[in-house]
């Protein structure tokens, strides 16, 4: 089978796509034939070996697959060969066929493709944990997410909306909030002409908002928290901007707000059940049209470093996804 490796740490254009022998499934693993692999932040971080993980070498990057299961292993009882699968793998997902451990493989709902299937989980379930587990978020509630057009962005936009709440969509360009106005934004923010703490009180009536959802940190970070409401919850989602920011935490108690964080993988590992009643909402909303997942672009195999460029250099908007059959 074919897969793009990762044989040093290194940029996207170092990858290359070789020859290499099928995965061998252990006793609690599916093999996939992969169709679609979704591109995510962390492939971009996982090449340069900044990322958390660090497979040994050769490894080939990508978070997230859908296919069609071909061997099952004999403790798997969930999957047969033939079900269509949408699996979460860390990494490997770069490659025509990948082991996936059957607690992270789910059945792909019926009217899904397999890109939109590849193009789901991560992005879906961390925005989905986030505002429901994390900041409770109400009906009528006001929601502020900034990089309002990306991947788990978008997500957190449809979400919020789903959930009731009047959502501020943030992003830093006039065609990224178009997207973000798409997908149902009530209020756009253009952080790159206009001050962040100022508009989050305009639009507000100096009230600022209830729930700040937030995958970019940095210098916008320290501006939107500046505008939390009351009893405000902000989540710690990701540092796409490259900057951890830190917060003078008498803000938190003068709002009498809450600073969350939110690390979707580790609840989706200890807490499955709460996991996968998430899923079972999200694919009704899925169904209903609720939640209509943008993928924006798809590339061959060959090209996965050029996607993983994309994504790194800020130009992708919704998700990226490799094409692999
Ligand atoms: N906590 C969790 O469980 C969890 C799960 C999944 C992802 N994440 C994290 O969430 C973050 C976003 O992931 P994603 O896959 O949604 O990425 P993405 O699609 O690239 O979206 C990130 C957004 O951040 C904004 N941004 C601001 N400065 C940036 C910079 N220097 N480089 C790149 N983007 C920048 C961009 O919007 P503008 O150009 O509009 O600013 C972009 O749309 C990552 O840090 C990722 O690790 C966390």
């Amino acid at each position: 089978m074919k897969a793009v490796l990762c044989k040093a740490f290194g940029p996207a254009e170092t990858l290359v796509l070789e020859e290499v022998a099928s995965p061998a499934i252990k006793k609690n693993e599916v093999l996939l034939q992969v169709h679609a692999a979704g591109v995510n932040f962390p492939d971009t971080l996982i090449i340069e070996g900044k990322y958390q993980f660090k497979p040994p070498f050769p490894f080939s990057p990508g978070g997230e697959a859908a296919g069609v299961v071909s061997a099952v292993g004999e403790n798997i009882t969930h999957l047969k060969v033939g079900d269509r699968v949408m699996g979460l793998t860390g990494w490997g997902s770069f490659a025509e066929e990948i082991a996936v451990p059957g607690y992270n493989a789910m059945p792909i709902p019926d009217g899904m493709d397999y890109n939109t299937a590849a193009a789901f989980s991560m992005t879906y379930g961390t925005s989905m944990h986030a505002l429901k587990q994390r900041a409770n978020l109400q009906p009528g509630e006001t929601l502020l997410v900034l990089g309002a057009s990306g991947g788990v962005g978008l997500a957190a936009v449809e979400i919020g909306k789903a959930m009731g709440a009047r959502v501020i969509a943030a992003a830093s360009s006039a065609d990224k909030l178009a997207v973000a106005k798409a997908a149902g934004a009530d209020e756009l923010i253009n952080y790159s002409e206009t001050n962040l703490k100022d508009e989050i009180k305009r639009l507000t009536d100096g009230n600022g908002v209830d729930v700040i959802y937030d995958p970019v940190g940095g210098d916008l970070f320290d501006q939107a928290v500046r505008g939390i409401a009351w009893n405000g919850r902000l989540l710690v989602v990701g540092f796409a901007s490259g900057r951890i920011p830190e917060l003078p935490v008498n803000l938190a108690l003068l709002k009498g707000a809450a600073v969350v964080g939110v690390f979707w993988g580790s609840f989706a590992q200890r807490q499955p059940q709460d996991n996968a009643a998430n899923f079972h909402t999200l694919f009704q909303w899925f169904a209903q049209g609720k939640l209509k997942p943008l993928v924006s672009q798809t590339y061959p195999l060959a090209q996965a470093g050029t996607a993983i460029d994309a994504l790194a250099n800020r130009q992708a908007v919704g998700k990226l996804v490799i094409a692999v059959r």
